[in-house]
């Protein structure tokens, strides 16, 4: 099989539970300190080796198309202002990888970007990486998933443990394990709930994909008129086996405010600037 070398994010969702400051902003420009969400996840599959960057994007997603590419006047102003750290620190944004965007058409869920981008790729496994979720580890989370593909030649799920209540936030990964860390998958099932699942590794982030995944989403059935991935990938598991990497990594679920809100204060205090007053202002007011 080629090499994974195409990510694709889907990024067309409107971030309701961020509103009003989704209104005009995409949720995937929200900033973890000064850097928007998007770019840690397109960072980090550039550390893994990928190319291609295809964003499924939809109305009010300009900013982030604005964000991958050169801004002249900026970049003219900063020359003129002898800014050549924050020059290059812009100017390298752009060249990251190469970028594609398309419109995300179809129903809702998550199952129709995926669908969208089939033109894109031939004959070649690929990445999906959802754009609100951000991992942080050594080796970047999309290389273990990689590896764990060049292994067993199959979709490979990314596999995080959860908790009860994220029995109901997570497609729930069931399976046993074939080797540290590697489970091969017996059933997914999209947020089953407690009562409908013993499994407490949800399937988080991103998953590498094989080609026959799309007939599977042409057939897949709507539920509650969406197509969801996890469906054709449960539809996939009748032909050939699907694994799950449980990654080494620290997730952070940025779905939500909380989320969002964790994440800044975990980074805040691993940057050598904020740290030691972030770590004042905490302990004065907790
Ligand atoms: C999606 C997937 C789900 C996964 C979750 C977190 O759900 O459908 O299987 O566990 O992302 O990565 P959503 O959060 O879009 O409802």
């Amino acid at each position: 099989m080629k090499k994974v070398q195409k990510l694709i994010i889907p990024v067309a969702g409107l971030g309701t539970r961020f509103l009003p400051v989704t209104k005009a902003l995409p949720k995937e420009m929200l900033p973890i300190l000064d850097k928007p969400i998007v770019q840690y996840i397109v960072e980090e599959a550039v550390a893994s080796g990928i190319k291609d960057i295809i964003l499924v994007t939809g109305q009010n997603k300009r900013a982030i198309e604005d964000h991958f590419d050169y801004q002249p006047e900026l970049e003219q102003w900063l020359k003129k202002t002898k800014k050549q750290k924050r020059l290059k620190q812009i100017r390298d944004i752009a060249k990251l990888a190469n970028f594609i965007y398309i419109r995300q058409k179809g129903p809702y869920g998550n199952g129709t970007p995926i669908l969208n981008a089939k033109h894109l790729i031939s004959d070649e496994p690929f990445a999906v990486a959802w754009g609100d979720d951000v991992f942080v580890s050594k080796k970047p989370r999309i290389k273990q998933l990689i590896e764990a593909f060049d292994k067993y030649q199959s979709p490979i799920l990314t596999g995080v443990k959860t908790d009860v209540a994220g029995t109901t936030k997570y497609g729930m990964i069931e399976g046993e394990e074939v080797e540290k860390g590697i489970v091969e998958v017996s059933r997914i099932k999209e947020k089953p709930g407690p009562k409908n699942t013993k499994s407490r590794i949800g399937s988080i982030g991103g998953y590498i994909l094989t080609p026959d995944i799309f007939p599977e989403l042409v057939k897949t059935p709507l539920r509650d008129n969406e197509l969801w991935l996890t469906d054709a990938i449960a539809r996939l598991m009748k032909k050939r086996k699907v694994f799950a990497k449980q990654v080494d990594a620290e997730y952070y679920d940025l779905g939500s405010k909380f989320g969002l809100l964790k994440a800044n204060i975990n980074f805040g205090l691993r940057d050598k600037e904020i740290r030691s007053p972030l770590k004042s202002f905490l302990k004065k007011n907790c």
